[in-house]
């Protein structure tokens, strides 16, 4: 595997082959990452194509006292990783190389999706993921690019984006990888302190209790009467939620009473602070 730090040295190495399949990351890679990688050979064997993994902690997507300076980079780990995975390319460029002037321009994702739920709790965010992932796309020229469900908002804004911009890649979305008791795999989980990742399942747990409740629910009462008892419980046990909402699939919105029933009609979404770290997972209902 090569690893290219700059911008002319990704386009020297792609340009003699088919566009790639792109693995957009901030790295501190583990297996939920690798499944993305694996899933991107699968697809990239179609045409013989690399595949390429980003590693990019990307400043603009985190808002002002969030872990951007702490969050782990981890870059010779990371190429390990790749490489046994089967990644051909790795592009790691430095602030420099993604950003050599100041990005006055941003992509401002409709605020009915990217103000909602992760939108609301970290204003911004939005803006700067769908900024840099417009920019590695244009970078990388990907035929299609995998990212993860356990980032659902994410990944429906990057879809939606990709639609309305008439982007040429495919967009495929991945499965969560969870621990063996349960919890999302996630960068942040390093975060957590012995007695914290004991707690930590608790938010799927809650999920999936409230996935089973919203799927027997026969009016919007009932479900925004469960959805609070979700999170009160989570209260109770010593988290701080910032949602934990049922929501329709195909844009995130509160579901209306013809949705309730309906087959692979909604999502359970959560996102709640547990001590310092701050967990989020989803489950589609
Ligand atoms: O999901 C992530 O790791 C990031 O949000 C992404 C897509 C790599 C953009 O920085």
């Amino acid at each position: 595997m090569r690893i290219l730090h700059t911008r002319a040295e990704l386009h020297r190495a792609l340009d003699p082959l088919p566009r790639p399949v792109l693995v957009p990351t901030m790295g501190n890679l583990h297996a939920g990452h690798l499944a993305l990688v694996a899933r991107a050979c699968e697809l990239a064997r179609e045409t013989d194509a690399p595949v390429v993994a980003s590693v990019f902690v990307n400043r603009l997507q985190f808002g002002p006292g969030e872990d951007f300076d702490r969050y782990p980079r981890t870059l010779q780990r990371d190429a390990e990783l790749l490489e046994q995975a089967g990644c051909r390319l790795l592009f790691a460029p430095d602030e420099a190389q993604m950003y050599p002037v100041p990005q006055t321009f941003h992509v401002h994702p409709d605020p009915r999706l990217a103000g909602e739920l992760e939108g609301a709790a970290r204003p911004g965010h939005f803006e700067g993921v769908a900024t840099v992932v417009l920019k590695l796309f244009q970078l990388v020229r990907p035929a299609a690019a995998v990212f993860g469900k356990k980032d659902y908002q994410q990944l429906l804004l990057v879809r939606a984006m990709v639609e309305q911009f008439a982007l040429d890649v495919r967009i495929e979305g991945l499965d969560t990888v969870r621990e063996s008791d349960g919890l999302a795999m996630s960068s942040r989980n390093g975060y957590l302190g012995a007695a914290e990742r004991a707690q930590a399942p608790q938010l799927q747990r809650t999920l999936r209790a409230l996935a089973e409740t919203a799927r027997a629910c026969t009016d919007l009462e009932q479900l925004r009467q469960a959805q609070h008892a979700a999170a009160h419980a989570l209260r109770e046990l010593g988290w701080a939620p910032d949602y934990v909402s049922v929501r329709r699939r195909a844009d995130l919105q509160t579901p209306q009473a013809q949705d309730l029933g309906r087959p692979d009609a909604l999502v359970v979404l959560g996102a709640a602070r547990l001590g310092t770290t701050r967990l989020l997972d989803n489950l589609e209902i």
